[in-house]
């Protein structure tokens, strides 16, 4: 077994970069659950965070109150280059706002790291994902997009139950994302993301509908979820090469929630971060309902991320969530905009 620490730096220091989650003091080590890459470095035994970066000081300084206790002598840095060149870590995370994911990966890969988690959507247009996965593959670095739910042991368990064949063929998907942030890039990315985890296949066609007053969106410049009139609501129809047909339907309401229902030719999968439960109708009247085991994971969400970094490193294998996967994710949201700009028409992929 190999015990190697590997050396990590994160680009970006908001909420998903840098946040310490509280800890019950009973359980220091293992009472939390990492919701930032910080965290998850903090968590994995084999990682460490000698450095982070960001052109604000504030929050640098942040970052300096919050870790202090943990990371003494961690490493500051305004220039990204710069900190590069002088840590030469292993391990590096774009957590930046995502229409500058693609210098910092290009970059990070060139430095000679041996992998990235950079933060979901991979980019804001098709030719900076390309770069991205296309520097990665030159340099034989792993990528990985922090698409969350990718390390949910529920959303992975469905896909199991429905890869054994136990519920039939997958035929349809719908996807809906509620709240008054419900926002096709900023966290619609991650809906449409579990739509190509569960078709498992290249979307085909798109057609779709954009949040009324947003006639004119016709590109997204990156700074989405800030403000959910920067970034709009959508509805969406994508058909797959394998013929599954998927529904995304994105509002902005109060109530909040995500969910999706999967229908299989022997059930029908209800599935959210509250759990899954199977389906199985014998009438119009009677549904027979039962919950899906999930199975028990020790690294789940963002350190998910990094612990099948740090195996696919020691192992090999494909990750969860390449930089092709989040491309598709990607492509779908364009078709989205170009759909709505034609006079909401059939797109035809690829792009
Ligand atoms: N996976 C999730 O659930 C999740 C949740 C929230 C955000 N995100 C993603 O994380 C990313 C960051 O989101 P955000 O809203 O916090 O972004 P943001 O716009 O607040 O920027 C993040 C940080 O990057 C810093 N930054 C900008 N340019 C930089 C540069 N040249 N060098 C160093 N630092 C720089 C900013 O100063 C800021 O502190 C986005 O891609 C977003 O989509 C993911």
């Amino acid at each position: 077994m190999n015990n190697a620490t590997y050396r990590g730096v994160i680009i970006g220091l908001t909420g998903i970069g840098a946040r310490r989650p509280p800890e019950s003091p009973q359980m220091p080590i293992y009472g939390a659950m990492p919701r930032s890459h910080a965290a998850a470095y903090y968590r994995h035994p084999q990682t460490d965070l000698t450095a982070v970066c960001d052109i604000r000081q504030e929050a640098l300084d942040t970052f300096r109150t919050d870790w202090q206790d943990v990371w003494p002598d961690m490493h500051y840095y305004t220039d990204y280059r710069e900190m590069l060149a002088q840590e030469q870590p292993d391990i590096v995370s774009v957590a930046t706002p995502d229409h500058l994911h693609a210098d910092f990966t290009v970059a990070a890969a060139e430095s000679g790291a041996k992998a990235i988690l950079c933060e979901k959507p991979i980019a804001t247009t098709l030719a900076d994902a390309d770069r991205m996965i296309e520097a990665c593959q030159r340099h034989n670095v792993l990528l990985s997009i922090e698409h969350t739910r990718r390390w949910s042991p529920t959303f992975l368990a469905v896909r199991e139950l429905i890869r054994s064949g136990q519920v039939g063929q997958l035929r349809s998907i719908v996807s809906s994302l509620y709240s008054q942030r419900a926002m096709l890039f900023r966290n619609g990315t991650h809906s449409i993301d579990m739509l190509t985890f569960f078709a498992e296949s290249n979307p085909a066609w798109v057609w779709a509908e954009l949040e009324a007053g947003f006639e004119h969106f016709t590109e997204y410049t990156g700074d989405g979820g800030h403000d959910p009139a920067t970034d709009p609501a959508a509805s969406a129809y994508i058909h797959f090469e394998n013929g599954v047909r998927a529904f995304f339907n994105c509002i902005k309401i109060d109530m909040p929630g995500s969910q999706f229902e999967l229908i299989c030719d022997g059930g029908r999968i209800e599935v959210s971060d509250r759990g899954a439960t199977l389906l199985r109708g014998t009438s119009h009247y009677e549904w027979a309902r039962s919950e899906i085991p999930v199975d028990d994971y020790m690294y789940t969400y963002q350190i998910g991320a990094l612990a099948e970094l740090v195996h696919t490193l020691e192992n090999g294998g494909e990750l969860v969530s390449t930089g092709q996967e989040a491309r598709k994710t990607l492509e779908i949201m364009l078709a989205i905009l170009r759909s709505h700009h034609q006079g909401n028409v059939r797109v035809n992929l690829p792009l």
